[in-house]
């Protein structure tokens, strides 16, 4: 079946990641796209072979040859854009965050059910391959029970080619490190280990020169009975990128994006399991030093190809949608994500733990920082 995106929005994400991915897809046509700086959606329709650049959002959502659409504004916008597009019957590919407000999240998430269109969001980190490596190996128990986690994920403010400083006018963003960078580990560790049980939080402006969250932890308790941290900045010049997972049989380091010296391979997976009990995707790693010796317990690393993770979730959603099967990453993942971050805020506003659920209308309320 061929596809008729529209677009909203023409900054970073959608240059980076959205145009290269759709421009790959078969059978695939971005027909029209949108921004409120109108050269700027010029550049990208020339770049990316956009037929139309359109003078509003309801061109996008009154064309009835659009199929999908793509949301990739300021996340203030993701309400309004999905709840219109989801009326006109169109699926929906919304990025991360699904919403700042709570209460509008559950409301996209019911509009497309009502319309019976699909809500994918944008957590790329999923589909990383050594992230889908470590799936498999949690789903089959490879490392025990898991008691306990900890993840980085750090890019200092000035670094991302953002073409509009939205990230950092709190009311347009609902938050700068927690809600743009932190919230893809708070979804990657609930895909990988599970619900929230309760949280505690310490956000703080420490750094950069807008007075925002720059410097992130947040320490969670899973419903598994694991507890870890989420841990997030935006001042180092280093890029920050790690993932720890500690089980009652064995360990696991891994990496998405970057790879540092630290965490100086994608993939690490420590284990005492004997060769037979180890299964080929991972066994097919182990070199030995000399190869008539038996594996005695260690770590074997792991090198998958490095693939192209928009890509790959912009291929799911486009498959997906066209075969009428469920989207991967779907909105209630975007609102488990979004109640991550509004705990955080009552957790730093109020100094406590805050347990989950949280009440679908809790405001948000986001700490003043000096
Ligand atoms: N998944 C990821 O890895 C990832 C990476 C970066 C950004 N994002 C998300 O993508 C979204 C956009 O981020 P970005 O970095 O591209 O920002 P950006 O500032 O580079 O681009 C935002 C674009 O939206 C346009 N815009 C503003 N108001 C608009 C409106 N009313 N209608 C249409 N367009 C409008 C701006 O003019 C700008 O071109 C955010 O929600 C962000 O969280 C996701």
């Amino acid at each position: 079946m061929d596809l008729n995106f529209g677009v909203f929005g023409s900054g970073a994400v959608f240059n980076l990641c959205h145009g290269p991915a759709l421009s790959n897809i078969k059978n695939v046509k971005i027909k029209s796209i949108f921004d409120v700086d109108k050269s700027r959606a010029k550049e990208a329709a020339d770049k990316w072979k956009i037929d139309n650049v359109v003078s509003e959002h309801d061109d996008i959502i009154n064309d009835d040859e659009i199929d999908a659409v793509i949301i990739a504004t300021p996340n203030n916008l993701h309400h309004e854009l999905t709840i219109k597009s989801a009326n006109k019957k169109k699926h929906i590919f919304c990025e991360k965050p699904i919403s700042i407000n709570l209460q509008e999240a559950n409301e996209m998430i019911d509009a497309c059910n009502e319309n019976k269109v699909q809500l994918q969001i944008g957590f790329n980190q999923r589909f990383w391959s050594q992230v889908q490596i470590v799936k498999r190996l949690l789903d089959m128990n490879f490392i025990g029970k898991i008691h306990s986690f900890r993840t980085i994920y750090s890019e200092k403010y000035s670094v991302f080619p953002a073409a509009t400083p939205y990230r950092y006018i709190l009311d347009q963003s609902g938050g700068a490190t927690i809600i743009d960078l932190a919230i893809h580990r708070i979804d990657m560790i609930r895909y990988l280990l599970g619900e929230y049980k309760s949280l505690v939080a310490e956000l703080k402006h420490s750094e950069i020169p807008a007075k925002v969250d720059d410097n992130v932890h947040i320490l969670l308790n899973m419903e598994s009975g694991a507890v870890g941290t989420i841990a997030s900045d935006r001042y180092s010049p280093a890029i920050g990128d790690g993932t720890d997972l500690y089980g009652s049989e064995g360990a696991i380091h891994f990496n998405t994006e970057t790879i540092n010296p630290f965490h100086a391979v994608p993939l690490a997976v420590y284990t005492e399991k004997p060769l037979s009990e180890i299964p080929d995707f991972l066994k097919n790693n182990y070199y030995p030093d000399a190869w008539w010796k038996e594996f005695k317990g260690g770590w074997i690393t792991v090198k998958p190809e490095r693939t192209n993770p928009y890509q790959k979730e912009l291929q799911g959603f486009c498959d997906n949608i066209s075969s009428n099967k469920k989207v991967f990453v779907n909105g209630t993942d975007g609102l488990k994500a979004l109640e991550v971050v509004f705990a955080s805020y009552i957790s730093k506003n109020e100094r406590r733990w805050v347990d989950f659920p949280i009440p679908k209308n809790t405001p948000l309320n986001i700490p003043k920082y000096s």
